[in-house]
């Protein structure tokens, strides 16, 4: 399904693309807790990682369907630990976008030395990204609970996963 799926990083000319994505996540309100009331410039800032981080995109013919950001979890001596996001236009959800966005978020810690991926606040209802991340590997650590406000699914905890590298 993602045949001509290409992932590469992302350049200041795609943020327009990048946030009608974003915007429509955060508006979903379902898996971020990130303020609902961001300007472009303030989700630009969150989303678009400097080095040693990354932000990617991933490409269906030109058109962008997803975007991964990427880095170290911590800085100073937590920095062997990364960790990612990720967000997937809705119309392009479930044809595996999300599990090669996965693949290239390992891939990347693998081969700059990270000992392990650390997702920090996974909602407990989001059972798409919390079958995927399983699949790729990643366990649930622990569960604070009751600490995301689903607008569907009302108080739910939020996983911390972890993958070792
Ligand atoms: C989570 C997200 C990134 C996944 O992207 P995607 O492109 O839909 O992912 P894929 O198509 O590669 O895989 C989705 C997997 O979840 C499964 N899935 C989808 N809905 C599901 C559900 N309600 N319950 C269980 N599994 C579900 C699919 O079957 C698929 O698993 P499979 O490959 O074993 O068949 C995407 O849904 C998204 O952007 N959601 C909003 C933002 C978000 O949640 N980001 C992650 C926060 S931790």
């Amino acid at each position: 399904m993602t045949e001509g799926l290409t992932i590469r990083p992302a350049t200041a000319l795609d943020w327009d693309a990048i946030h009608s994505i974003f915007e429509q996540v955060v508006r979903e309100g379902e898996t971020y807790a990130y303020p609902m009331s961001l300007t472009s410039d303030d989700a630009r800032d969150l989303w678009m990682e400097q080095p040693p981080g990354l932000t990617v995109v991933a490409e269906i013919d030109g058109k962008i369907v997803g975007t991964a950001k990427m880095g170290p979890n911590r800085p100073g001596h937590g920095d062997h630990i990364g960790t990612a996001s990720f967000m997937v236009d809705a119309t392009a959800r479930g044809a595996g976008v999300g599990r090669r966005l996965g693949a290239y978020v390992i891939d990347w810690h693998r081969r700059r030395g990270f000992e392990g991926i650390q997702f920090n606040a996974v909602v407990a209802s989001n059972a798409a990204a919390v079958h995927l991340w399983t699949s790729l590997g990643f366990e649930i650590v622990g569960t604070v609970p009751n600490a995301f406000r689903s607008p569907r699914f009302g108080r739910v905890g939020l996983h911390v996963m972890f993958l070792a590298l």
